[in-house]
């Protein structure tokens, strides 16, 4: 018999599985799509056949993003803006449904991280976290209903641990994804009469992501999280792709108002004791109580 420890596998569980959720013909719209978990995500939706829709703030990531959509085989478009520009937003989105028509999926991810101290954190430094993953989630959904299958549309918002998790270096951040849940279980219960569903993933620690190189920026530091996830492993953009397309697909057809994480368990506490073991030197810096 195997030990615990002995039986981890660094795989996802997933390997060797035949794909079926199937997305031919579907329209997607990705906000903050163009790196990180929300790019695998768009490609994952292209590979199962939809249109996909991509948009950040950088121009050349959005390009980057498009190209590599259509070699994936997909119809793809992108245009920059920022999600804290609500006209901006509700432009590409309107271009978007100028050239698909209307949106059955719309993933809403953009979102901005780094660790800090309360007391290292000024005013617009949790404002400028909160605008983005708060305010722009609520800028992307409202802009979009207008352009949303109804009935039909599924919205999903990525959301993080910190949302359920108090972590220290992260009261920015808790705030606004906390937020990010609720809008999106308020959205639920308001748009679900129209045919929306509205739900949220809270992916775990996503190997090679812009997130976990900010809070984790060591081996040690990589390491120290491994060991804190029941799975004992970190997880992939396609971990969290899988659960997005699900949501998305007729096989959650009475599914609304969830948040479903794919984090491997690691918001059942693990999350909080080691962002906060990891970020414990800012605070120490600041002098705090
Ligand atoms: P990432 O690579 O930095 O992706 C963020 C995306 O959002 C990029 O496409 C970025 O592109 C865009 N973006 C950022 N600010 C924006 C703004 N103001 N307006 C429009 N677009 C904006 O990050 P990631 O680590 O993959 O994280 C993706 C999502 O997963 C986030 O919602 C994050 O909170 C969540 N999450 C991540 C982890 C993790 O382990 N990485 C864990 C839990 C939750 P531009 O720079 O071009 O704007
Ligand atoms: N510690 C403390 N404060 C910080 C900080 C840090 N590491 N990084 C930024 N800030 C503060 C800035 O000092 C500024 O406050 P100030 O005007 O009082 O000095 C405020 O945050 C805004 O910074 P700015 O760089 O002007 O914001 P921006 O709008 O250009 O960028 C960020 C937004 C800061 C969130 C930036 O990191 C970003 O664009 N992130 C996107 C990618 C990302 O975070 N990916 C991971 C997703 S999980």
């Amino acid at each position: 018999m195997t030990s615990p420890a002995e039986s981890t596998s660094t795989a996802p569980i997933s390997e060797g599985f035949v794909d079926t959720i199937d997305l031919t013909g579907k329209i997607a719209f990705v906000a903050g799509g163009t790196s990180g978990i929300n790019l695998g995500i768009a490609e994952d939706f292209a590979r199962a056949g939809a249109r996909v829709a991509v948009m950040s703030r950088s121009p050349d990531k959005v390009d980057a993003t498009v190209a590599r959509l259509r070699q994936l085989g997909a119809e793809a478009i992108g245009a920059s803006a920022d999600v804290r520009d609500y006209t901006a937003v509700e432009a590409v989105l309107a271009a978007a449904h100028a050239h698909f028509g209307d949106i059955d999926v719309l993933i809403s991810g953009a979102a901005g991280n780094f660790p800090a101290a309360a007391l290292g954190l000024s005013p617009n430094g949790f404002k400028s976290v909160v605008d983005i993953d708060l305010m722009g989630s609520f800028n992307v959904a409202r802009a979009a209903y207008q352009f949303l299958r109804k009935p039909g549309a599924s919205i999903i918002s990525i959301s993080a641990p910190q949302a359920v998790l108090p972590s220290t270096t992260q009261a920015h951040v808790c705030a606004a994804k906390a937020g990010v849940d609720m809008l999106t279980k308020v959205l639920a219960l308001e748009w679900g009469p129209a045919g929306i569903r509205v739900n949220g993933v809270i992916p775990g620690a996503i190997d090679g992501t812009e997130g976990m190189s900010r809070l984790a920026p060591t081996e040690q530091d990589r390491a120290l999280i491994t060991d804190s996830v029941p799975l004992r492993r970190l997880g992939t953009p396609r971990d969290v792709a899988n659960v997005v397309r699900f949501l998305a697909s007729p096989l959650a057809s009475y599914v609304s108002g969830v948040i479903l994480a794919a984090d491997g368990g690691w918001s059942l506490g693990g999350a909080a004791t080691t962002i906060s073991a990891i970020g414990q030197p800012l605070l120490d810096a600041v002098g705090g109580p």
